[in-house]
């Protein structure tokens, strides 16, 4: 029958570039952790480190907490925000904030560099947005969601990635 926990990965992609906003140095271990496990894929691919914005992680985690307790704890819909944007919905295991980000580093597999494609069925928005060369900060935020012992974790990338038709890097 059915496994016994569930992933689900997903990136949102942007036509345009948004602009900066204020960052604050890193402070709690779950900060070091998001940062950490981000900066470790983006140096694997020679990309410079993300900073931490407070900012972005708040509005990350109001985005989250909203959907836990307004949407039954689906993804949000961030097509129209001015940042890039990864989610992870887990149910039936807890998620440390660096087993989100290497779910979303794992489609790294999936993606071919030398012609920017993805392999079928799979989503390496959530790679290419980590990332990103010209993302520059990252705030990330999670929500505990009573059904089937599950989460859902956001982060968001300001300048936002995911640029149709371009590169990660
Ligand atoms: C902080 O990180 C350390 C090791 O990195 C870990 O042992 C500890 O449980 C973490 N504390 C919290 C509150 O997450
Ligand atoms: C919320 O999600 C759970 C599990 O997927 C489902 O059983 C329930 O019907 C949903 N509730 C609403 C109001 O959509
Ligand atoms: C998401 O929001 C946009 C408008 O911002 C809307 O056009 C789109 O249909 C929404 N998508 C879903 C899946 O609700
Ligand atoms: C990209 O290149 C890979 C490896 O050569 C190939 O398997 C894949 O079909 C190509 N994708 C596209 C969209 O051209």
């Amino acid at each position: 029958m059915g496994s016994k926990f569930l992933l689900l990965l997903l990136a949102i992609t942007v036509v345009a570039i948004g602009h900066g906003s204020a960052q604050v140095p890193a402070q709690s271990n779950a900060t070091q952790e998001y940062l950490d496990a981000h900066n470790q894929a983006r140096s694997e691919v020679g990309v410079g480190p993300l900073k931490w914005s407070e900012g972005l992680a708040k509005s990350a985690s109001l985005t989250a907490r909203y959907q836990r307790d307004k949407q039954n704890c689906t993804f949000a819909n961030l097509t129209s925000s001015k940042y890039g944007g990864n989610q992870l919905w887990a149910g039936g295991l807890a998620v440390t904030p660096r087993t989100a980000v290497e779910t979303w580093v794992a489609e790294k597999k999936f993606y071919d560099y030398a012609n920017n494609s993805c392999a079928p069925d799979h989503r390496c928005g959530v790679y290419t947005q980590v990332v990103w060369k010209n993302s520059l900060e990252l705030g990330c935020g999670q929500a505990q969601c009573a059904k089937q012992q599950s989460s859902l974790t956001i982060c968001f990338y300001n300048p936002p990635g995911n640029v149709v038709g371009e590169k990660p890097y």
